[in-house]
């Protein structure tokens, strides 16, 4: 967090090191963990210290400088080859946002295009980050700025439901979703937010309150079950969620559970929006059905803080996403404007 507001920047870079928010620890612990290794950064990335699709993209573009500066060379194809390995160490990592999977492809257009020395590249490569990161500030206030232009009309002020956390936590700052909903409340217009906790991580319950109590912005957190319920007893105006990866023909893929809150949305006549960057939208691939979909460990659903919950000899499945497809979605919320998923594919060349 800036000690001067409340504006929280889970990515850091300081004195030669990032600095992550240790996601993993919150909301009992606010720590910060310096990372000055590429390896580090892939491991951080792996355990979820930093997480949320925008942020990762921002911490392994700074996982490349970090393994750029490891690279002895002064040769700049032997260069080049090994910043490939650093980049191949990251790409490991997660595998469903797609921003990690830009942001590192950015990063090694930049040092290839770049002519001059390694020296030269490795400076021009730090730059670059610094830059994935402003970009992704600026943005996800553009997105905040244009989801008030989708907010229903009403008399009232808006409670809004949201899955995961698309905070700041989950981006360089902001937020997606969350991003939709700080700006309908500093524009007066929000009653309540109400986050679902998200099993089996809990990033509602444990990142999304913790950002909104900062903030002072009203929440009320309650289980992944309850959601349907909640827009039954008309509790409900709309749904903002974010995004890991977006195929061109608008199916998103996005925290587990998404989609079966898209399909209570539907069927309670209540908008739905995805809120996420362009760098969140992958055009190469046709729909949903293409995203790599991240398997995650099974102690995630049989532990509850390291003790068992179920009988010894049950087995899980631990799907980290799934995909909402393009017909419950009302609109996506981008940097550029609400857009219907069905016309995504026409700004395709907005993706850098
Ligand atoms: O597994 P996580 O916590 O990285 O998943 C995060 C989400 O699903 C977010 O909703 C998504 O990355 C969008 S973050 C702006």
């Amino acid at each position: 967090m800036n000690s001067a507001s409340n504006q929280i920047y889970p990515v850091v870079w300081q004195d030669n090191k990032v600095l992550l928010i240790d996601q993993t620890r919150l909301p009992g612990e606010y720590s910060r963990v310096a990372i000055a290794r590429s390896i580090d950064m892939a491991y951080a990335i792996k355990t979820m210290i930093v997480r949320g699709a925008p942020a990762i993209g921002v911490a392994s573009a700074y996982g490349m400088y970090l393994g750029a500066t490891e690279i002895e060379t002064n040769n700049r194809q032997e260069f080049l080859r090994h910043l490939e390995q650093v980049a191949s160490l990251l790409r490991q990592t997660r595998p469903t946002a797609v921003n990690l999977f830009w942001a590192i492809a950015r990063m090694l257009k930049t040092a290839y295009e770049e002519i001059g020395t390694v020296a030269e590249i490795k400076a021009t490569l730090l730059k670059t980050a610094q830059q994935i990161q402003s970009e992704d500030l600026k943005t996800c206030q553009a997105i905040g700025d244009y989801g008030l232009t989708v907010l229903p009309d009403t008399p009232q002020k808006l409670k809004i439901l949201t899955h995961c956390n698309a905070g700041s936590l989950a981006t360089a700052g902001y937020g997606t979703a969350l991003g939709v909903v700080r700006s309908a409340w500093h524009d007066g217009r929000l009653a309540r937010v109400y986050a679902d906790e998200t099993r089996p991580r809990l990033q509602g319950a444990r990142l999304t309150a913790w950002e909104c109590v900062q903030e002072n912005i009203p929440v009320t957190v309650i289980t992944d079950s309850m959601a349907a319920h909640c827009m039954q007893q008309k509790m409900i105006d709309l749904v903002v969620v974010g995004a890991d990866r977006i195929a061109a023909n608008g199916d998103a893929a996005n925290k587990i559970g998404t989609y079966s809150l898209a399909i209570a949305a539907q069927a309670h006549n209540i908008p739905f929006y995805v809120a996420a960057p362009f760098s969140t939208i992958d055009f190469k691939l046709t729909d949903g059905s293409q995203i790599p979909i991240e398997q995650r460990d099974a102690a995630e659903i049989a532990e509850i803080d390291h003790t068992a919950i179920c009988a010894e000899g049950a087995e899980f499945y631990n799907p980290a996403f799934d995909v909402t497809p393009a017909n419950l979605i009302t609109a996506i919320i981008t940097e550029q404007g609400a857009i219907k998923p069905e016309s995504l594919i026409d700004h395709r060349g907005i993706a850098v």
